[in-house]
């Protein structure tokens, strides 16, 4: 979508990544790291010194205490650490629970490594976890449970208490947890982010994703980390080892410059993003799309069926090219995508790209 947006020059609300810059003093990190000559190999883990950022900012805001030398992984976007966790966890025949939709990469891991994987619909309009039909598909064969919070592409946030009932369920069922946090600071209306990190039960069974390029709008740096207790992560670093190796030695040194520098920077991104999100929904009102706020990542629902029947993937390529607005279907998130019509719009813009393209959606 994002190509052809480019091609017939839409605004790109499609593709999940921000339009304005990274904080200046990380650019400058980045070029100043560079020119101080940190250009080979960073160690397998991460640099330590970037390790035990991440473990001050887990500390900070989770209030749990990790290990940098043996719970961390410095990865090459959280993408190769969900990547490496399936593959060190599942063996061929091994049932993996996702939920429906799920982000694109979760189920090409599961495949590839032999696993089958079981998808659980949420339901719309909230996207909450039907917890008996969970249950009903877990059994002795469940191995893996991957969960998304707060969630691409529906904008749902898993609360303390659907945690707790997960952390009950992995007890006595014996799996583990590949939970996807990578949007952990973007959550809206007094919500609060919970990690796995934070339900003792799941911190000793579970795999914590997070990504670098979304919390600090640098998507094209592709880094991210993984905390999970020591033996997960023996394992996953054996994968990942084999995989990518390492991840890019100044991108690291400049997110440590940054991390020790500016440790408030995260809390600061709920309030700006909410507002982005209000300034978009407050530009539809005159539309006749309908929406539940998001409420958390920088991805807003929006429901067509009052304008039209059309699939989300043929109206997604005409209304880009006709009505100069690119989103993307939410079909392909989807094993057996359901009647739906909604499609998915990033916020993650500046305010008058938001206003254009909310003007041009109000037009339809
Ligand atoms: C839910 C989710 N997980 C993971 C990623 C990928 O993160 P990274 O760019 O760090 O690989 C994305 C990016 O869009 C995402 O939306």
């Amino acid at each position: 979508m994002s190509s052809l947006a480019n091609e017939v020059g839409a605004i790109n609300l499609s593709q999940g990544f921000p339009d304005f810059d990274a904080p200046e003093a990380l650019r400058v990190a980045i070029g100043k790291c560079a020119m101080d000559g940190h250009n080979q190999y960073a160690p397998m883990a991460g640099l330590l010194r970037l390790r035990e950022a991440v473990a001050g900012h887990v500390k900070r805001y989770r209030d749990i205490d990790v290990n940098p030398e043996t719970e961390v992984t410095i990865v090459p976007g959280a993408t190769e650490g969900i990547f490496c966790c399936v593959q060190a966890v599942v063996n061929p025949g091994d049932e993996v629970i996702l939920f429906d939709p799920a982000y694109d990469s979760y189920e090409p891991a599961v495949d590839l490594a032999g696993g089958k994987a079981i998808r659980i619909p949420l339901a719309a309009p909230d996207f909450q976890i039907d917890w008996d039909r969970f249950e009903r598909a877990l059994g002795p064969k469940t191995r893996l449970v991957m969960i998304n919070s707060p969630h691409n592409p529906c904008g749902s946030v898993l609360a303390r208490s659907d945690l707790e009932r997960l952390s009950v369920l992995a007890d006595r069922y014996d799996f583990l947890v590949c939970s996807d946090e990578v949007y952990e600071h973007l959550v809206y209306d007094g919500l609060e982010h919970c990690s796995v990190l934070q339900i003792p039960g799941l911190r000793e069974r579970s795999f914590a994703h997070f990504s670098f390029g979304k919390t600090y709008s640098v998507t094209g740096w592709k880094t991210g980390y993984c905390v999970a207790p020591q033996t997960l992560t023996a394992e996953l670093r054996k994968v990942h080892q084999y995989v990518a190796f390492v991840a890019v030695t100044p991108v690291q040194h400049a997110l440590a410059d940054f991390m020790e520098s500016h440790p408030d920077y995260p809390a600061t991104l709920a309030v700006e993003y909410q507002r982005r999100r209000d300034l978009f929904l407050d530009a539809l009102a005159e539309s006749r799309f309908t929406w539940t706020p998001s409420k958390g990542s920088f991805f807003q629902l929006l429901d067509y069926s009052a304008i039209t029947d059309a699939g989300d993937a043929e109206l997604c390529l005409r209304w880009t090219k006709e009505a100069g607005v690119a989103s993307i279907p939410l079909s392909p998130f989807y094993r057996e995508a359901p009647e739906s019509k909604v499609l998915r719009f990033c916020f993650a813009k500046r305010d008058g790209i938001l206003l254009e393209a909310a003007r041009r959606l109000c037009a339809i």
